[in-house]
C-alpha cells in the first residue's frame, strides 16, 4: 500500500498522493507505487475536482478516478477493480444495485450476480462493518440467499415508503416501497455494531406508559411497570418515508432514472457509521451516496460503470465541494 510522504499510512485504506487532499485508492503489488494507474510520477497535479485517466484496472479495462476532498469516484466496473481495495477497510457498504427490472429501457440495468458481489464484499468489509443494500422483493430474495452463503447474516430491513408511488400497470398496485436490507458478518456481535439511534431519533411528545404483568404479583395480584419518555424522542422505525425523484427538490434532481434521495442516504449513514469511516458504494449512479458522505464527513468510495453517470456524479461533487469552500 502507498503511504503519504511522511511515511504514515493514510486512514481507511486510501493511499494519498500529494497534496494532502488528493486521494487514490490502495495500490497493490500489481501496480507500481511510482506510477499508479499510469499517472506520471504518481502525482495528481490538481486535486479538487480533478479526473485522472489512462489507468488500468486489474481486469485490464481502463478506469478514471476523480478525487474530491474525502470522496473518491471511480469510473469502471466495480467487480474488476474491487480487488485493488484494502481488505477489511470498509465500515459500511451502501449499495443500490441494478434490479434488472427495467433492462429494456435502461441498458445499464443488468442484473447483478449477488454471489459474486457477496464474495467481493466479504473481503472488503471490516469485521464489525455492515451492508445496507436497496432491493425490490425478488432482488431481496436473491441477495438474502447469496449473502447467506458469503459469510453474512441478515439483521433487519427498512422499508422506504416513497412518494409519489409509481404506476406500473392497471393490474398491479402502485409501486411505492423499496426495501433496504441490513447485513452484518456472520459471528459479529450485535453489541459491536454501529447503531447510532440517537443520531436519527425523531421528535414527538413525551409520554408515560404503564404496563401490568402477573409474573411478580403484588397484593393486588399484578405488578405495574412504568416507562417514562421525558424528551419525546422516538426510536428509529422500520418504515422510512422519503420522496422519490418527482418530489425531490429541483436542485437535487438529476436525470438518473433511479436516483435515491440524499436525505434517506444521510439517515442510513448517520445510523450505521461514524464520522471518518469509509463507506463504499459499488453502484454510484448520480453520486448521491458520495454527496451524503461529504456532508457527513465520511470517506466515500464510489464506482460507476456508465461514463455519463460518472460525469453526472463528478459534477454534483464539484458543486458540493465548491459550496463547502464558499461556506
Ligand atoms: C440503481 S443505479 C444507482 C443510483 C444511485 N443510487 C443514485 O442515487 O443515483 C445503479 C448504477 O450502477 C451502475 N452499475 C451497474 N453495474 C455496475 C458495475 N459492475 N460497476 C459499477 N457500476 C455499475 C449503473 O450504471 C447504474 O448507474
Amino acid at each position: 500500500m502507498l503511504t503519504p510522504e511522511g511515511g504514515t499510512a493514510y486512514p481507511a485504506g486510501l493511499a494519498s498522493l500529494s497534496p494532502a487532499r488528493c486521494y487514490l485508492f490502495p495500490v497493490t503489488s500489481t501496480l507500481s507505487p511510482a506510477t499508479p494507474y499510469g499517472l506520471s510520477g504518481g502525482r495528481a497535479e490538481s486535486c479538487q475536482a480533478s479526473a485522472f485517466t489512462g489507468g488500468k484496472a486489474a481486469g485490464g479495462g481502463s478506469i478514471v478516478i476523480a478525487a474530491f476532498e474525502n470522496q473518491t469516484l471511480i469510473q469502471g466496473d466495480f467487480f474488476q477493480v474491487a480487488g485493488e481495495l484494502e481488505a477489511g477497510s470498509v465500515a459500511l457498504v451502501l449499495a443500490d444495485p441494478p434490479y434488472g427490472s427495467i433492462t429494456q429501457a435502461q441498458p445499464w440495468d443488468i442484473p447483478v450476480n449477488f454471489a459474486r458481489l457477496g464474495r467481493a464484499l466479504a473481503r472488503l468489509l471490516h469485521p464489525t462493518g455492515q451492508i445496507a443494500i436497496f432491493a425490490d422483493f425478488t432482488t431481496a430474495v436473491d441477495i438474502y440467499t447469496a449473502f447467506g452463503t458469503s459469510g453474512f447474516e441478515f439483521r433487519f430491513t427498512f422499508i422506504w415508503e416513497k412518494y409519489p408511488g409509481q404506476p406500473v400497470n392497471l393490474s398491479r398496485p402502485i409501486s411505492d416501497v423499496e426495501l433496504i436490507l441490513i447485513f452484518k458478518r456472520q459471528g459479529a456481535r450485535v453489541g459491536d455494531l454501529i447503531f447510532n439511534a440517537d443520531e436519527v431519533k425523531t421528535p414527538g411528545q413525551p409520554y408515560r406508559k404503564t404496563s401490568f404483568t402477573e409474573v411478580n404479583p403484588t397484593r393486588r395480584g399484578i405488578k405495574a411497570t412504568v416507562f417514562e419518555n421525558h424528551d419525546g424522542q422516538r426510536h428509529p422505525r422500520t418504515v422510512l418515508r422519503y420522496p422519490a425523484k418527482p418530489c425531490m427538490v429541483k436542485s437535487e434532481r438529476t436525470t438518473h432514472p433511479c436516483q435515491k434521495p440524499t436525505a434517506l442516504l444521510e439517515y442510513l449513514i448517520r445510523l450505521l457509521s461514524n464520522e471518518g469511516d469509509t463507506i463504499l458504494d459499488p453502484f454510484t449512479g448520480s453520486g448521491s451516496t458520495l454527496v451524503a458522505c461529504h456532508r457527513l464527513k465520511r470517506q466515500g468510495i464510489g464506482f460507476e460503470l456508465a461514463p455519463e453517470y460518472f460525469d453526472m456524479a463528478k459534477t454534483r461533487l464539484e458543486q458540493e465541494t465548491a459550496q463547502g469552500v464558499l461556506l
